[in-house]
């Protein structure tokens, strides 16, 4: 026993020591990074074979810590295993006081003392629910994304984590795939530039303050683009989208210094994430010089088995180590198999160690071996959780989340006198699905609802009919398996008509239940669930001043509501503001500025449809006589709405489009635009590139740069923006970036749809 606290408090010594002689020496260090190399080393020299596996072990939290300890099954041998020093990472453990028992075990009562990481689900808030990404990346507005992820960070901090696995990168095409409301959308640039607003947001300047955590990269790679939607399924793309479409976020995340990266479930090509090499020691810790470490996903290594191409846990582990997966999640494979593995010669212990140093690495700079419990404060935890401060940027984003997608004769936005308003759909009055999926701290039914929300104006008279249930008010969050909505019940249609009847307007609340998108939330039909479309259709032939508030997880098709409907407002799950940043939008408290971050198909069968398509060898497809040409002979080609657009109730105007080449083969290109309307207003001012003629054929359209501006009525602003060869080159098949010479097209507009176009050559 002695001997155990002896060589304990032989490595904080040594730690602490070394690690004032470091700080001194990265005074002068301009990129701020700590190596830690000496430290590592001394406790990689302490560590047994078992030890080393340990730290490459994860748990979920897997008993009450603060309770009894559990004394048989599975729990009581995970509890050996991190009383022995056999877990280096815990997840899905919070509170202050639920995480110190755990650490205390891990510091206290392991022979070496080396403290756990905390890992959680940190995905759009915390206990204070920002708008899903989906919905925060329509606000194109990076700051607003950034100080969403940093509250989060600051919030979940103070409640124990050190580690959020976020942000998810993985672009997606497909509105079947439920996870698209986890992401941030269709397009690589914007894709990029909101992950790195997002890494920055949860890590900060400095990963050593008690108010960051160290963010994660994830699922590398290809997890958004399943076959069919279907969640977890084989990803089959070619080269040019994987490096073009598919890494560009990643590799931002990376250079943006992303301390984890999580593997994904799916087979690219048939080879799966967690065991291919090419993706994590090739292009991830090879070319792009990762230095953090690779968290498996949830059980994803043992999952390599029914993949058919593992034989067993033992041979899944060695597959996995091999490719660069540092920790497994769930698997039991590295805790059970590993160290044999490299005891019989299979598994170089170098592997092992270098998957040791990273895990190491990222829990020095956390700072938790200066202080193991500096998360763990309850003081703190209760004046932190649920800041005043949080709520208001929390309001503030959810407003600029929401997309006007109609607004035929400025129906919106609402007058605030003398009006009667039916607010319509058991959604309206539902204040759990605004929060959305991936709420595992949040509560049950702490969103305002936007009936809630509308309530709050006084001038009108608001009331309200369910019309058709729809809602799980009382599920629990995440878990539950009951995902259908009602297709039966229709019992509320009449009363919801007879009150449609008699009122000047209807606000319509229709769409998805918190639940039906997300992580295993595929679906076949993206059409409003249940009998809410009939419900509209009827309502509409009563009262034709329908205002329909969208609520859904990812883009629908509502072709019939954009033919007929005068007002459409997308506002996606916005979290504990839900209600309030509604209302405001639609009273025009708040002028709508967001922007859609993916495509609106107009059924189901165009999916995926996206707006940086490559031409076919038959595009011409306007005179429909044609019969040879690449298109549906049943439905347009065209998206209901563009990736990009979104309305606001000003409008703008975009002239001088110019083009001035620079020297060091820059392209500076200024545009004037105006708001033409009578408020003011924000615009999101779009450029968009197309190359050509390329040695890799190149979509018709590239999204390169964009700019938030606010303008009064009749003011006008010139936009500059400047493409570098970062902006013009693309990726080869064999993953080469190259800028090719030619003629490029440049669109300047609010949406990518836009025709404002000028072009210029590159030499
Ligand atoms: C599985 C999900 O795919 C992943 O994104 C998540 O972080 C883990 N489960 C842990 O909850």
């Amino acid at each position: 026993m002695k001997k155990i606290i002896k060589i304990h408090l032989y490595i904080l010594i040594l730690v602490c020591l070394s690690c004032q002689t470091e700080t001194k020496k990265d005074t002068n260090n301009s990129t701020n990074q700590k190596s830690f190399k000496t430290e590592i080393d001394s406790i990689i020299n302490l560590m047994t074979l078992e030890e080393k596996v340990g730290q490459m072990n994860q748990y979920t939290g897997f008993w009450d810590a603060t309770g009894p300890t559990p004394e048989s099954g599975n729990q009581a041998v995970k509890y050996e295993h991190l009383k022995k020093g056999l877990v280096g990472s815990m997840l899905n453990v919070r509170g202050a006081k639920q995480v110190k028992a755990l650490q205390k075990i891990a510091v206290e009562e392991t022979r070496l003392g080396i403290p756990l990481i905390f890992g959680f689900d940190v995905i759009h808030g915390f206990k204070t629910i920002s708008p899903i990404p989906l919905a925060e990346s329509a606000s194109w507005d990076l700051e607003a994304i950034k100080k969403s992820a940093q509250n989060a960070a600051e919030e979940s901090a103070a409640s124990g984590i050190n580690w959020t696995f976020a942000p998810m990168v993985d672009i997606s095409r497909d509105a079947r795939w439920g996870r698209v409301m986890e992401g941030a959308g269709e397009d690589p640039y914007l894709g990029s530039k909101i992950a790195i607003a997002r890494v920055r947001g949860f890590q900060g300047d400095d990963l050593s303050s008690p108010k960051t955590i160290a963010a994660c990269a994830k699922h590398f790679a290809a997890y958004g683009f399943p076959n069919a939607g279907r969640e977890y399924n084989t990803a089959d793309i070619g080269t040019s989208t994987l490096y073009n479409l598919v890494f560009p976020p990643f590799k931002a995340a990376t250079d943006a210094d992303v301390k984890t990266f999580m593997n994904a479930f799916n087979l690219l090509n048939d080879i799966p994430a967690t065991g291919n090499v090419f993706l994590q020691r090739e292009v991830l810790k090879g070319e792009w010089n990762f230095n953090g470490f690779m968290v498996s996903d949830w059980g994803s290594i043992g999952e390599m088995i029914p993949h058919g191409y593992a034989k067993n846990n033992k041979h899944a582990a060695e597959l996995a180590i091999k490719a660069g997966s540092d920790m497994d999640m769930e698997s039991n494979a590295y805790v059970t198999e590993l160290a044999n593995l490299v005891k019989e010669g299979t598994v170089k212990e170098s592997l092992v160690d270098d998957a040791v140093r990273r895990i190491l690495r990222v829990k020095f700079e956390l700072g938790l071996f200066d202080d193991p419990y500096k998360y763990c404060n309850e003081e703190t935890e209760k004046n932190v959780i649920g800041k005043k401060v949080f709520h208001e940027d929390a309001l503030d984003i959810a407003k600029k989340s929401i997309v006007l997608l109609k607004n035929k004769n400025n129906l919106l936005p609402l007058k605030k006198q003398g009006q009667k308003i039916a607010v319509i759909g058991a959604l309206a009055n539902d204040k759990t699905s605004p929060l959305g999926n991936w709420v595992l701290a949040g509560e049950n039914g702490s969103a305002v609802s936007v009936l809630e929300g509308l309530k709050q104006y006084k001038g009108n008279l608001i009331t309200y009919a369910e019309g058709a249930k729809v809602a799980l008010p009382n599920s629990k969050l995440h878990f539950t398996q009951e995902l259908d909505i009602n297709k039966t019940d229709k019992s509320g249609f009449s009363a919801a008509i007879k009150l449609a009847r008699r009122s000047d307007v209807v606000v319509m609340v229709l769409g998805e239940h918190g639940l039906q998108s997300g992580e295993a939330r595929s679906r076949t039909n993206i059409d409003l669930p249940g009998v809410q479309q009939e419900l509209l259709e009827e309502v509409f032939k009563v009262n034709k001043n329908i205002v329909l508030v969208l609520t859904n997880g990812r883009p629908l098709a509502i072709t019939w509501a954009a033919e007929n409907l005068p007002a459409i407002v997308e506002t996606w799950q916005l979290g504990t503001q839900n209600g309030n940043a509604i209302a405001q939008v639609l009273y025009g408290d708040y002028n709508p500025s967001g922007k859609l971050p993916m495509t609106f198909p107009r059924s189901v069968g165009q999916v995926p449809i996206f707006y940086n398509y490559k031409n076919t060898g038959r595009p011409n497809i306007k005179v429909r006589k044609e019969v040879f040409k690449s298109r549906y002979i049943d439905e347009e080609n065209t998206p209901l709405y563009p990736f990009g657009h979104g309305l606001s109730y000003t409008t703008f105007s975009y002239k001088n489009l110019n083009i001035n080449k620079a020297p060091e083969k820059e392209i500076n290109v200024t545009v004037d635009v105006t708001n033409t309307g009578k408020v003011k207003g924000k615009e999101v001012v779009q450029l968009y590139i197309q190359d050509k003629v390329a040695s890799v054929a190149r979509p018709v359209k590239e999204l390169k740069g964009f700019e938030m501006i606010e303008l009064a009525p009749k003011e006008t602003k010139t936009i500059e923006f400047t493409l570098t060869e970062k902006e013009l080159g693309f990726y080869t098949n064999k993953g080469a970036f190259i800028v090719e010479p030619g003629e490029f097209n440049v669109y300047v507009g609010g949406s990518s749809d836009t025709k404002l176009s000028s072009k210029f050559n590159l030499d």
